[in-house]
C-alpha cells in the first residue's frame, strides 16, 4: 500500500522509563517496561527506516539493527533527543518520563533523621513539548497515558504540545498501558480521532501506528 513504507527516514524514538535520583542508592521511577517503545523501533526497523532508539530504564530486549542510546533521568533524554532531533524526520515519544525529580540530589547515602521525612520536587523539563517548539517538518508523535476522559486529554496533549499525532492509552484498562505485551491505543490527529485499535499486542499497534506515521509523511510532501 502507498505509504506503507519508511525506506530512508530516520526515525528517533524513545522508551522506558527515566529514574531520577535522590541518592546513589535510591530513586523515583515508573512501571515502563521499555516493550511499546522497543516494538516502535523494531516496527519502524523492518519498514526500511534508520532508527536511534533512546532507551531509559527498561526491562525488555532492545531490538537489534538500531542504534540504541541509554539514559537515566529526563534530563539526560532529554539531552539525547535535541541533539538528534533536527536530523530526525519522525520522533515518536513513547517513554514514560518523569514530571518531577528531587530538588536535591545527594552525592552520599541519605541518613534516617526522625521520623518523617518530606522529599522536595521540582519540575523536570517536558521533552515532548520542546520538541514541538522547534520543529521544522518533523512528523512528532506523542503518547497520553491517561486514566480518564481519554480523549479530552489527548487532544489538549496534541494542541498544547505542537504534536501531529497522539497515541492515547487508558493506563486503567486491563490489556493496556504499562509492561504486558498488548495495548489498547486511539490514534488522534489534529482533525480528531483517526482511528481507535482493540486489544493487540505491541508490536501490531507500533505497526498500525507506524503506517498512519508513513502515510501522513507521504501525503506531506506531495502538498
Ligand atoms: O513501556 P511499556 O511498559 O511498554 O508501557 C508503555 C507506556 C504505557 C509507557 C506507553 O504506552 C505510554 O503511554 N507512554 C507515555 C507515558 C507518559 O509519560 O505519558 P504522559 O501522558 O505522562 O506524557 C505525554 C507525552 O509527553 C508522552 O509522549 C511523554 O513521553 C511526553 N513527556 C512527558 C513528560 C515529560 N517531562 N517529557 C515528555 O516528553
Amino acid at each position: 500500500a502507498q505509504g506503507n513504507t519508511l525506506a530512508g527516514q530516520r526515525v528517533l524514538v524513545t522508551a522506558g522509563g527515566t529514574v531520577e535520583r535522590l541518592d546513589p542508592v535510591r530513586y523515583l521511577t515508573n512501571d515502563s517496561s521499555g516493550k511499546m517503545g522497543f516494538a516502535i523501533a523494531e516496527a519502524a526497523k523492518a519498514m526500511g527506516a534508520q532508527v536511534t532508539l533512546i532507551a531509559g530504564r527498561t526491562s525488555a530486549q532492545p531490538p537489534a539493527g538500531v542504534e540504541l542510546v541509554r539514559v537515566e533521568s529526563a534530563q539526560q533524554m532529554l539531552e539525547a533527543v535535541t541533539e538528534r532531533f533536527d536530523t530526525a524526520d519522525i520522533v515518536v515519544k513513547a517513554a514514560a518520563v518523569a514530571d518531577y525529580r528531587p530538588v536535591k540530589q545527594h552525592g552520599q547515602k541519605l541518613k534516617k533523621n526522625g521520623e518523617s521525612l518530606t522529599l522536595e520536587l521540582e519540575r523536570t523539563t517536558d521533552i515532548l513539548q520542546t520538541l514541538g517548539e522547534k520543529k521544522k517538518g518533523q512528523l512528532l508523535i506523542g503518547f497520553a497515558a491517561e486514566t480518564e476522559d481519554v480523549e479530552r486529554y489527548a487532544m489538549d496533549k496534541l494542541t498544547r504540545k505542537n504534536c501531529d499525532l497522539i497515541v492515547a492509552n487508558d493506563v486503567g484498562a486491563d490489556g493496556a498501558g504499562f509492561n504486558g505485551d498488548t495495548n489498547i491505543v486511539q490514534l488522534y490527529g489534529p482533525e480528531g480521532l483517526i482511528e481507535s485499535l482493540p486489544m493487540l499486542s505491541k508490536r501490531e499497534v507500533a505497526q498500525r501506528l507506524l503506517i498512519h506515521a508513513a502515510d501522513r509523511m507521504a501525503s506531506t510532501r506531495r502538498r
